[in-house]
């Protein structure tokens, strides 16, 4: 506690010696709010730095220390055997300080522009995406099977390398290696034949959206969206202003003539014709070519989400819907979030020729790209062959997962939840009978540590199918059996054991 001299309480400085931050720091942190808050006028005179370390128990050093922090930051002045002084600029150009209880501090909310206050006041809370592994999260894949030892070398070689090629600005569109590495690895697993010049790295699928949307949408203009669907491309495109357009998906995918009907009239539509996110099923042939039709009519782009498309478990993949575009209206997103991990927020978007020189001028403009170093690991994982190898491993341990989960299903949750089987991905759908809350299953295996995301959390417009959304690429076998039996205890509590099994999982 230090004392102005007169003997009135001046000021209270309390220097925490078990804190991580140094004392000098603490003492710098709190003489500067004091001087910027009006606990020194300007032009007044600091305590002297003798007093002042005595008081406070410090070096006299250190506080000189500071005061010369203090001095070369322009809030104090020196004045050889005077002191040192508030600097008198302070009387002019002080901050206000702040009046915490004062009502416009404390209860207005910042002014937002009109789309993002309408996307905020619409989506509520934040959600932090899962981080570890858990029963039956979506978001993730196998993390227990990555090949570190592999990753750790890429890495060590990388940091190697001659400074002078690795610390500058990257291009901004995207490492050129990583983006002839995508061009082959697209046109031997995706069907897509692309000039790298049409390739953009960016953070993750989710910023794709997001630059796309605001780059191709005037506020209002009318979006085409699965429901339910994929629910970071559909704030993305909320908060770019989108009207989104619930259109309901059956087993052949977005129902394209439902959505003409709904609004013949689109600037976009949203599709994930691989694995519909959530419900799981692949976009019929049929279906693809009327969407690419449709959107031809009506001068409309098609952005196709390939988020997991790499892992289709046996039989050849569909095509992708950009690998039959033949007048190009599709902007194909991918991501490494699936098929390595989300950590490293990198995804891609193949834009159509017409777009190139738009996305060149908005990358090279606003963003300067993303991490070089993440790009040039991931560019030299899939030149060695690693990410070849890591995907067909992977298909299999995918595959078995899924196995793992049907089995364990049929042992536990006959007649309690009807968990369908899928072709590919790494998550699927299960169903409830018809009169079991899905919102009140999910909070209870929440509760137990389950993650089962209702159906319902996906959907823009209300839908009919009752049940929960299961993945199993990232969840280990041991943690697919516990939390299977964890789900039937749920369930049978709420349903009763003999009840359950009498009435039966519908879809
Ligand atoms: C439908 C869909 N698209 C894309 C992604 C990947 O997004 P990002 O690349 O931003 O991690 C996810 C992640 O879970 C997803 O569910």
């Amino acid at each position: 506690m230090v004392k102005r001299a007169g003997g009135s309480l001046l000021l209270s400085i309390k220097i925490d010696r078990g804190s991580h931050q140094p004392v000098s720091t603490q003492l710098c942190i709190a003489l500067r709010d004091l001087i910027l808050t009006g606990g020194f006028r300007a032009g007044e005179r600091l305590p002297a730095s003798r007093t002042l370390a005595r008081d406070l128990g410090l070096s006299r050093t250190t506080v000189i220390e500071v005061f010369d922090r203090l001095v070369a930051e322009g809030l104090v002045e020196s004045r050889t055997g005077a002191g040192t002084f508030v600097s008198a600029v302070l009387n002019a150009s002080r901050p206000r300080p702040p009046q915490l209880d004062a009502p416009s501090m404390v209860r207005t909310a910042p002014r937002l522009s009109t789309m993002m206050a309408q996307a905020v006041g619409r989506f509520g809370d934040r959600q932090r995406l899962p981080h570890m592994p858990r029963a039956f999260t979506t978001a993730l894949p196998a993390f227990d099977v990555f090949p570190m030892a592999q990753w750790a070398r890429l890495s060590a070689k990388y940091l190697r390398g001659a400074r002078d090629e690795l610390m500058g600005y990257g291009d901004p569109d995207g490492s050129p290696q990583l983006r002839r590495a995508l061009a082959s690895h697209l046109r031997a697993n995706r069907g897509i034949t692309c000039d790298p010049g049409q390739i953009f790295i960016v953070g993750g699928a989710q910023q794709a959206f997001h630059l796309i949307g605001s780059t191709l949408l005037n506020p209002g203009e009318k979006v085409w969206f699965e429901n339910p669907g994929a629910i970071g491309a559909r704030n993305s495109l909320i908060a770019c202003g989108a009207e989104l357009v619930p259109v309901p998906v059956d087993a052949e995918g977005l129902q394209v003539g439902e959505a003409l009907r709904l609004s013949p009239e689109f600037r976009l539509a949203f599709v994930t014709p691989s694995h519909q996110q959530p419900m799981g099923c692949v976009m019929s042939l049929e279906r693809r070519f009327a969407l690419l039709h449709a959107a031809e009519r009506a001068g409309a782009w098609v952005i196709e989400d390939d988020y997991d498309g790499e892992f289709f478990f046996g039989g050849r993949p569909p095509p992708t819907l950009k690998s039959v575009d033949t007048t190009g209206q599709v902007i194909y997103v991918g991501t490494f979030s699936k098929s390595l991990f989300p950590a490293l927020r990198l995804g891609y978007m193949l834009v159509p020729p017409t777009l190139v020189d738009t996305f060149r001028t908005i990358m090279g403009k606003f963003l300067q790209g993303v991490p070089s170093q993440t790009q040039a690991l991931v560019a030299a994982f899939l030149d060695d062959g690693h990410f070849a190898a890591h995907v067909r491993r992977m298909r299999h341990i995918y595959l078995e997962r899924h196995g793992a989960l049907l089995a364990a299903s049929r042992k536990h949750l006959t007649g309690l939840l009807d968990v369908v089987p899928t072709h590919s991905g790494l998550h699927t759908v299960a169903y409830l009978p018809p009169a079991v809350s899905e919102v009140a299953i999910s909070r209870e295996a929440d509760r137990h540590h389950v993650t089962a995301s209702p159906i319902g959390r996906f959907a823009l417009a209300p839908v009919a199918a009752n049940g929960l959304v299961l993945g199993f690429g990232g969840v280990p076998p041991k943690l697919i059996d516990a939390g299977v039996e964890v789900l039937a205890q749920v369930l049978e509590a709420r349903l009763g054991p003999v009840a359950a099994r009498r009435a039966g999982a519908r879809r």
